[in-house]
C-alpha cells in the first residue's frame, strides 16, 4: 500500500551511520509503544484507527447527511490541526474542478477560521448570503481566536437568515468532551456535537470527527480512509527494519545529523498540495523545539521546478527531498499527434500525460541526486480514500518515532503561545499587559519614521 525507496538517500551516509540510525529508530518505536516517552498523555492517535467503530462511522455519516440535506455550501471552521487534515483529504480526493461540475449533488465544502482575513470573511459572507448554507465549527480548546472570530460571524449570519431555532440545526460543533468555550456555547445553543478525545492532539486528529465529519460531508468514504490507516497501523507496529515508519524516521535523522536541516516534500500531483501543508504542520509543530528540528518545506512539481528548481539543483546543500509519488492516475489522457507539429511535441504523441510526469519525476530525481541532494521516495498506488488513510497514518507514526529520536516532546507546541500573548496584549484583552509591547512598537515607529 506504500513503498519507501531509500537508495538515493542512503548513498549520502555511511553504512555505520545508517545502521546506528535504524537502531535508534527502533528504540524510539519501543518508547512510543510503551508510552514511556515525553508527551505520553497524547498518544491516543496510535490506536485510533482500531477504535473507530462502524457505529462511529455511521453516526458521522448520519450527521453529514442531516447537515447537507438541501444545503449548497458547508463552511468548515478551524485552524492548524483542526483544519489541515480535512482540507488535505478533501483536496486529494476531489475532482479538480468540483465546484464547476454540472449536476453537482453534494454541497461545496469551504473553509474559514484558518486566517484573520477581513476580505476573506466578507467575501465568504457575500457568497453565503445567496446560498443555502450550514457550518461545522472545530476547535479542541474551544478558545482559539481565528476560528472563534469566524464562527461568531458565520453564526450571526445563519441566525439572521434562518432564525435562531432553525440555525442551530445547521451547526455542528467538534470540540473537547467537557471543557472550553465552544463546548459551553454548543450546550447552551443546542448544537449537535462530536467530541475530540483528550489524548489526541490537534495535528494528530484527522482520524477523529475533526477530519472525518468534514470528509464525510464532502462525500468521501471515511470507512475506507480509516481502514487504510488501520492497515498501516499494523505495518508500522512491526519491530523490525522493514517497518517503513522506522526507516523514514531513521533516514530523516541520519541526514539531519549530516547537516541536512531542511526537508522538502515534493509532490508531482496537483491534488497533493494540501497534503504537503498538513505534513508541514505535523513535522514542524512536532519537531521544531529546543532550537532543534528539520525545517519542513514543500513544493508542487513540476510547476515549482520553474521557480525553486534552480535552488534545489545548485543552492545551499543543507537540504534533502522526500518525493511523494502517486503511482497511477485515475483518468487516462494521451498526447495527440499533430500534423503540423509546430510545437515539436510529436515525439511524445500517443504517450499518456502520466508517463511524461513520471519521466519528469525520474529526471528530477537523478538531477537532484547528482546535484548533491539526497532523495527519499515514498510511493502510494493511487489517490483513493484507503491509500490516503494509510499515508496519513504512516506520516503520523514516523513523526512520533522521529521526534523521540531527536529528543523532543513531539506532542506539545509551547512555542505557538508567544504570538498569541502579544496579539492579545496589543488588542487589549483583559489580563494581558501591553505596556512593554506598546513601548517596543513606539520605538519601532520612531526608528522607521
Ligand atoms: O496541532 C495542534 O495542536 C494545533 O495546530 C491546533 O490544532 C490548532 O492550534 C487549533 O487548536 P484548536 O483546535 O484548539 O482550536
Amino acid at each position: 500500500m506504500l513503498t519507501l525507496n531509500l537508495k538515493t538517500a542512503t548513498s549520502f551516509i555511511s553504512a555505520e551511520q545508517w545502521k546506528a540510525s535504524r537502531e535508534k529508530a527502533l528504540k524510539a518505536l519501543d518508547t512510543l509503544d510503551a508510552g514511556s516517552g515525553k508527551g505520553n498523555d497524547f498518544l491516543g492517535w496510535i490506536h485510533l484507527p482500531d477504535t473507530v467503530t462502524p457505529a462511529d462511522i455511521s453516526s458521522l455519516q448520519t450527521a453529514a447527511k442531516k447537515l447537507t440535506d438541501g444545503v449548497e455550501i458547508v463552511v468548515v471552521i478551524g485552524i492548524g490541526g483542526s483544519y489541515l487534515g480535512a482540507k488535505a483529504v478533501i483536496e486529494a480526493l476531489s475532482h479538480s474542478f468540483a465546484a464547476l461540475l454540472p449536476g453537482r449533488r453534494r454541497p461545496l465544502v469551504v473553509f474559514a477560521g484558518q486566517n484573520i482575513g477581513e476580505d476573506y470573511l466578507s467575501e465568504l459572507l457575500e457568497i453565503l448570503d445567496t446560498r443555502s448554507s450550514a457550518c461545522i465549527v472545530i476547535s479542541k480548546s474551544g478558545t482559539t481566536t481565528e476560528p472563534a472570530i469566524a464562527f461568531r460571524i458565520i453564526k450571526k449570519q445563519l441566525e439572521e437568515k434562518y432564525g435562531k431555532a432553525a440555525a442551530k440545526n445547521r451547526i455542528v460543533a467538534v470540540t473537547d468532551q467537557s471543557r472550553g468555550a465552544l463546548r459551553t456555547l454548543a450546550a447552551q445553543d443546542g448544537y449537535q456535537t462530536f467530541a475530540i478525545p483528550d489524548d489526541v492532539g490537534g495535528r494528530f486528529s484527522v482520524l477523529t470527527p475533526v477530519g472525518l465529519l468534514p470528509i464525510a460531508v464532502a462525500g468521501f468514504d471515511i470507512a475506507a480512509l480509516v481502514k487504510g490507516a488501520a492497515d498501516m497501523a499494523k505495518i508500522t507496529a512491526e519491530k523490525n527494519i522493514d517497518n517503513p515508519a522506522v526507516n523514514y524516521a531513521a533516514i530523516r535523522n541520519a541526514l539531519y545529523n549530516q547537516g541536512k536541516k531542511i526537508e522538502v516534500l515534493v509532490n508531482y500531483h496537483p491534488k497533493m498540495h494540501y497534503l504537503t501543508e498538513w505534513w508541514k504542520q505535523l513535522y514542524g509543530e512536532s519537531e521544531g523545539k529546543e532550537h532543534k528540528g528539520i525545517f519542513p518545506a514543500g513544493v508542487d512539481f513540476t510547476g515549482d521546478l520553474h521557480s525553486m528548481g534552480q535552488y534545489l539543483q545548485e543552492g545551499e546543500r543543507g537540504l534533502f527531498e522526500t518525493a511523494l509519488s502517486v503511482e497511477s492516475e485515475n483518468n487516462r489522457l494521451e498526447i495527440p499527434s499533430d500534423e503540423q507539429n509546430l510545437d515539436q511535441l510529436n515525439f511524445i504523441a500517443g504517450k499518456r500525460i502520466s508517463e511524461c510526469n513520471n519521466m519528469a519525476e525520474l529526471g528530477t530525481l537523478l538531477a537532484h541526486v547528482d546535484g548533491g541532494v539526497p532523495v527519499v521516495r515514498i510511493g502510494i498506488p493511487q489517490l483513493d480514500a484507503y491509500a490516503v488513510g494509510g499515508l496519513l497514518y504512516f506520516f503520523e507514526k514516523a513523526c512520533g518515532i522521529s521526534g523521540y529520536m531527536l529528543g523532543v516532546n513531539p506532542f506539545d507546541q509551547p512555542g505557538v503561545e508567544a504570538y498569541k500573548k502579544n496579539m492579545f496584549a496589543l488588542l487589549g484583552k483583559p489580563g494581558y499587559d501591553s505596556s512593554e509591547l506598546k513601548r517596543i512598537v513606539d520605538e519601532l515607529n520612531e526608528r522607521t519614521n
